[in-house]
């Protein structure tokens, strides 16, 4: 099977992608997978990039990067005599260098988690890990995953929505209350979050998420623990499987779960559970809520849904995440880990899926 692993990409979590893929470069079996690595720089050039592990990890504090000098430009498009997709040399012809089987985008945020990437790999019949456009597209944005899971009774926080150029009212601030979360309504990795806990912040942080989005969420921080559940599309079309739960707990000087205490200082940062202590019936309702807002959402392959359970063992949907990171510190594969899939398995099971 020939699979083209897609990382780095035009989003802010460039850099994140690239750790992602390390891992899942890593974990493929040889014998199994033969595999073609494309790099895209974050200028949106697709380049044949080195798929040596070792170079796309976190080194010194500072995360890989695709650039033009990475590897010979390609071109991907549609292969007109069979439903495969081929990544052309342009240099040398353009000579095919290889027909693809299934498209693995271990790609993050924009242009890769958001339904476009997807939406070019549809149009050219290709297979590919992961969901589909709508769904990428509705779990990348904050305000429809609430709106969707909400209506199908997952409980999510108060929020309010500010589109380009609003900012919160005073009726909107006294119904939150501080402290808030201001979030770009699509990113990831934590990028263009800060914490506002007094209101004389809001409009800075209004200005920091909007350079990554103009719509911006300001959410009611949800006094609780910060509870992970991972979600895998069932086996043989049935339903969806929930992992075990993971509990993340910020130590030491990071005010939240932030970019830093995420990846950089990840092992003296976090603390992980993995089984989370919760009581059985609360993790049964989180595991329930996960798999609910992976068909609410109409999620396929995999998913990581991110919920708070407040002191008194209420639930509340943070987000979803249709690509979840798959860094040597990410919840994803540690959590299916402990759920008896170990890595290599689960990047198999995956790509299994896709083409089915
Ligand atoms: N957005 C990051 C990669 C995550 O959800 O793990
Ligand atoms: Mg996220």
């Amino acid at each position: 099977t020939r699979v083209a692993i897609v990382f780095g990409g035009r989003s802010p979590e460039h850099g994140i992608s690239c750790v992602s893929a390390g891992s899942v470069l890593g974990a493929l079996d040889p014998d199994e997978f033969e595999v073609v690595p494309v790099g895209i720089t974050r200028a949106g050039q697709w380049v044949l990039a080195d798929g040596d592990p070792s170079r796309l990890a976190i080194t010194d504090r500072r995360l890989p990067e695709i650039t033009s000098a990475t590897g010979a430009e390609v071109v991907l498009r549609a292969d007109p005599t069979s439903s495969g997709l081929m990544v052309l040399d342009p240099t040398d012809g353009p000579r095919a260098l290889a027909g693809v089987d299934v498209v693995f985008p271990v790609l993050h945020g924009a242009y890769g988690e958001d339904g476009t990437i997807q939406g070019l790999l549809e149009m050219a019949g290709i297979p590919y890990v992961g969901a589909n456009v709508f769904a990428s597209a509705a779990a990348m944005d904050k305000e429809f995953t609430k709106k969707l899971c909400a209506v199908e009774g997952i409980p999510v926080g108060p929020y309010a929505v500010l589109r380009s150029g609003a900012t919160l009212t005073e009726e909107e601030k006294q119904r939150l209350g501080l402290p808030v979360f201001v979030k770009p309504s699509r990113a990831g990795s934590s990028f263009g979050i800060s914490k506002v806990t007094d209101w004389s912040q809001l409009d800075a942080a209004i200005a920091v998420a909007r350079q990554i989005d103009s719509k911006v969420l300001v959410e009611a921080a949800v006094v609780g623990r910060e509870i992970e559940c991972g979600v895998l599309e069932g086996e043989a079309g049935g339903a969806p499987e929930a992992s075990v739960l993971a509990e993340v707990r910020v130590v030491g000087d990071h005010d939240f779960y932030d970019f830093e205490a995420k990846y950089i200082d990840a092992d003296s940062a976090c603390e992980y559970d993995i089984p989370a202590g919760l009581p059985e019936h609360v993790t049964r309702r989180v595991r329930e809520y996960a798999t609910r807002a992976f068909t609410a959402l109409d999620c396929a392959g995999l998913a990581r849904v991110d919920f708070f359970v407040t002191p008194e063992m209420d639930v509340y949907l943070n987000e979803v995440n249709t690509m979840p990171g798959f860094t040597p510190s990410s919840m994803f594969p540690r959590m299916w880990a402990a759920s008896g899939l170990e890595y290599p398995k689960l990047v198999n099971r995956l790509i299994r899926t896709a083409l089915r």
